[in-house]
């Protein structure tokens, strides 16, 4: 049996007869960037998310350094993250002209560890990014308190996270504001880039609608100089469509990763600890395991594809080798990234491949 990471093309052709037509009206409306499909995606995610603004963006890199610029990062500040996380998270704090300051992860969840955080604050801190990885929210009560103290402002990666509740909340608006990424492999994707700003500031939310679009404030009018952030036409009309869907995919997720857990239980390797009060969405479905190569190429041999979520920490990248971090500079980082794999997570999966990739797992990795 194959499993493959992921199948976008079965995904269109279950919703060709909804795409098809959404698209067509775009064309017709020759609405291709914003436009009233963009207007009202907007208006249903912040709905979706509980917040009062969606700004719609190009990109979640976009999201990212809006959301930054908009807490007021600036030249030679500093911000928190976490090095366990794609490098948007860290580029969009250089594109400020910022230092990207990383704090060790907790292992049990690969999230940032807050107990780390107060020990790196200086006084160039100007804010703290968190990624929920893996669609799974970070210590965000603990991330608050230090905060608070400090005076920095919060922005949440939700890249990974599109629904996923921290305390009954939704992510999207636990923070000053949230960067959300519509990547064609995210739970929540377009057909091509996109990204969005939530928030319930609107302060936050004026800057980032005029950053968007070349600091225009009314056509024509530009009090800054902004950028050329918007979403496109077809990406807005695609994503209302998938916003619909997204209840269903997103339960169907969380019944894979229970089985994932049910039958792995007591396998030679480790999950990542799920939260009750919580409620992660899973983009991911990892593993940690000790041999990795083997347990890749082994599971290849059975046509069962996966990913590293990711291979290095950001630190150890060589476009960040000039922030002089050397290996084991973050123990619990580096374990995590010598060890993590993910499984085949799509909410088309069957019950007979689910069962299939886990007994393919327990009998490569055994028993504790
Ligand atoms: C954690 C995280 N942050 C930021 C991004 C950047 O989003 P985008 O690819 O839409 O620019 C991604 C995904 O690609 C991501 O996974």
């Amino acid at each position: 049996m194959k499993v493959s990471f992921l199948d976008l093309k079965a995904e269109f052709e279950r919703l060709r007869g909804e795409i098809l037509p959404a698209l067509e009206r775009v064309c017709q409306n020759a609405s291709f960037i914003l436009g009233e499909e963009v207007e009202a995606f907007e208006r249903e995610f912040a709905d979706f998310c509980g917040t009062k603004h969606c700004v719609a963006l190009a990109s979640g890199t976009a999201a990212l350094h809006l959301g930054l610029l908009a807490l007021g990062v600036q030249p030679d500040d500093e911000v928190i993250t976490t090095p366990n996380t794609f490098l948007a998270t860290a580029e969009a704090i250089s594109y400020c002209g910022a230092d990207p300051i990383f704090v060790d992860i907790d292992p049990a969840t690969g999230n940032l560890d807050p107990k780390l955080i107060e020990r790196a604050i200086t006084p160039r801190t100007r804010a703290i990014l968190p990624v929920h990885l893996y669609g799974r929210p970070a210590h965000m009560d603990a991330i608050h308190e230090i905060a608070a103290r400090h005076d920095i402002r919060i922005l949440e990666d939700a890249a990974q996270a599109h629904g996923a509740r921290y305390r009954g909340r939704r992510v999207g608006g636990l923070a000053a504001a949230a960067a959300f990424s519509f990547y064609p492999t995210k739970n929540m994707a377009a057909y091509g880039e996109g990204g969005a700003l939530t928030t319930n500031d609107d302060q936050i939310a004026k800057y980032a609608r005029a950053a968007r679009s070349h600091g225009q404030t009314a056509r024509y009018e530009h009090e800054f100089v902004g950028f050329n952030y918007r979403m496109h036409g077809f990406q807005g009309a695609v994503l209302r469509i998938k916003l619909r869907h997204l209840y269903e995919w997103t339960a169907r997720r969380q019944e894979i990763a229970r089985e994932y857990r049910r039958l792995l239980a007591g396998a030679r390797l480790e999950m990542p600890l799920d939260d009750p009060r919580d409620e992660c969405v899973y983009h991911q479905f990892v593993i940690y395991v000790s041999n990795r190569n083997a347990v890749v190429s082994q599971l290849a041999a059975r046509e069962i594809e996966t990913v590293v979520h990711y291979p290095k920490p950001v630190y150890l990248q060589p476009a960040y080798s000039s922030l002089g971090c050397p290996p084991r500079t973050f123990p619990q980082v580096e374990r995590a990234c010598e060890r993590v794999l993910s499984l085949p997570m799509r909410p088309d999966l069957t019950a007979e491949q689910v069962a299939y990739v886990a007994n393919a797992v327990r009998e490569i990795v055994g028993s504790k």
